[in-house]
């Protein structure tokens, strides 16, 4: 079994103190640092670009891991990778060539992700799987954080498991009572914004998201 690793959301955080909330998360334990990107258009919200991820890059020395609910992703590869994010993650169900869009991330050389939507078959990024490292599997509607975990999406991790080895990663709705689930369907890599930022002691919150 992989090691089970965790990316706190920013987006749950308190963002007048972004910077020390990021150092505090690492503090308690965090893996990675999730990044939710949202335009307005591929999903009806809009959060952060490429200027606040330049901004908290000095912040800390986790992977700053970010993902890109937007149209277009193509057109903003550069100003992301430019800012200092580590991996680099775009949704499947864009317009625009995923091959296009995976080279481009590799051309800066970031990890590269790609996600799906709970309504998407995994079916659609088979073909991709071989060119990325990691598939974010998404467990809410994306959009915004605090939304209730789908569990039935869970089959498409367990699906995807048995024919991708790299990096699984789950995101929406995360909490201790079904980490077990996403994990033992085969992610490894849980994101969680509430169920970390919404918490007062966030060491005591990973580790019970992380169960050990
Ligand atoms: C949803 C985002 C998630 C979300 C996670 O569109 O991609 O990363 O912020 O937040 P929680 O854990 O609160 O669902
Ligand atoms: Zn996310």
């Amino acid at each position: 079994m992989q090691k089970v690793l965790i990316a706190p959301s920013i987006l749950s955080a308190d963002f007048s103190k972004l910077g020390q909330e990021i150092k505090d998360v690492e503090e308690a334990g965090a893996d990675w640092i999730h990044v939710d990107v949202m335009d307005g258009h591929f999903v009806p919200n809009i959060t952060i670009g490429p200027v606040v991820v330049k901004s908290i890059r000095p912040v800390t020395r986790l992977p700053l891991d970010v993902h890109l609910m937007i149209d277009n992703p193509e057109r903003y590869v550069e100003s992301f990778a430019k800012a200092g994010s580590d991996i680099i993650t775009f949704h499947a169900e864009v317009e625009e060539r995923p091959t296009e869009i995976i080279k481009l991330i590799r051309y800066f050389k970031k990890k590269v992700g790609v996600s799906i939507k709970p309504k998407t078959d995994i079916r659609m990024i088979e073909p991709l799987l071989k060119m990325v490292d990691m598939v974010l599997v998404m467990t809410v509607e994306p959009g915004f954080g605090g939304q209730e975990f789908m569990s039935d999406c869970t089959a498409k991790i367990e699906a995807l498991r048995k024919i991708f080895k790299k990096d699984i990663q789950v995101d929406g709705g995360i909490n201790e009572m079904n980490a077990p689930e996403a994990i033992e369907k085969g992610a490894n890599i849980l994101v969680a914004g509430t169920a970390v930022f919404g918490q007062k002691d966030y060491a005591q919150a990973i580790k019970k998201i992380k169960n050990v």
